[in-house]
């Protein structure tokens, strides 16, 4: 009975392993991405292992605050499989975040990862939301950790008097980002007005003012 038990308690974690699984799992040691194939596949085709090298599996592109003069105040600068070929199948990535005076990273979502942001310096407020629509939120300082669950809303906000930036971590070597501001008003082509005015309860006016004041 117990070996049964314990049989079925094995084949129910493999099930479970599978269903929770971001990324799908590699099937070879490295498939580094050949971002100029005409091939379109789930990720990346590989690059003939004759042409890998350690380029393709280092960046420095985090290693220095991002520019944030610009609207929000933040900056997101990705070190995902868009600028690390390496990563391709690997099932993970990361980001940095810099934040300006009052900075806000806006509210949006990553499809395709669980986030977990360490603060590198200064203090935030984060926050996400469920899909019950509770809020969770909290002030995170210098060295702290926050975790911002898979495809959940969520947002981090420059509180502190000093520089901010933190560095996130996702389990997706491309998690993706949607912003509700920007996929709702800055569409191309637009997300015609009367949809937004029924959605948001307000008249068409309103809408046409968020949508200048976005653009
Ligand atoms: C990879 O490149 C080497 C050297 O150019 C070549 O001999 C080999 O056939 C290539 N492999 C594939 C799968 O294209
Ligand atoms: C947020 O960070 C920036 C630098 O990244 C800093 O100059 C600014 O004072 C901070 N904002 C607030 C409100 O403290």
């Amino acid at each position: 009975m117990a070996g049964i038990n314990a049989a079925i308690v094995v084949v129910l974690l493999a099930t479970a392993v599978g269903t929770f699984a971001n990324d799908p799992d590699m099937l070879q040691d490295v498939c580094v991405a050949d971002q100029t194939s005409d091939i379109l596949v789930n990720g990346f085709p590989c690059k003939n292992m004759t042409k890998v090298t350690a380029e393709d599996f280092f960046f420095t592109g985090i290693s220095k605050s991002g520019d944030t003069d610009n609207l929000l105040g933040s900056k997101v600068t990705g070190a995902n499989v868009l600028n690390i070929p390496g990563l391709n199948t690997l099932g993970v990535s990361m980001a940095r975040v810099d934040f300006a005076p009052y900075g806000l990273n806006p509210p949006h979502i990553h499809p395709r990862a669980t986030e977990m942001i360490y603060v590198l310096k200064g203090e935030l407020f984060v926050g996400f939301i469920t899909t019950s629509n509770k809020f969770i939120s909290k002030v995170v300082k210098t060295g702290e950790v926050f975790i911002f669950p898979k495809g959940l809303a969520h947002f981090q906000k420059n509180v502190s008097k000093k520089p901010t930036s933190v560095l996130a971590a996702f389990n997706s070597q491309l998690p993706g980002a949607q912003q509700f501001a920007a996929a709702l008003f800055t569409s191309s082509p637009a997300v015609p007005n009367d949809v937004l005015a029924q959605a948001f309860n307000v008249d068409e006016h309103k809408i046409e003012m968020i949508r200048e004041a976005l653009n």
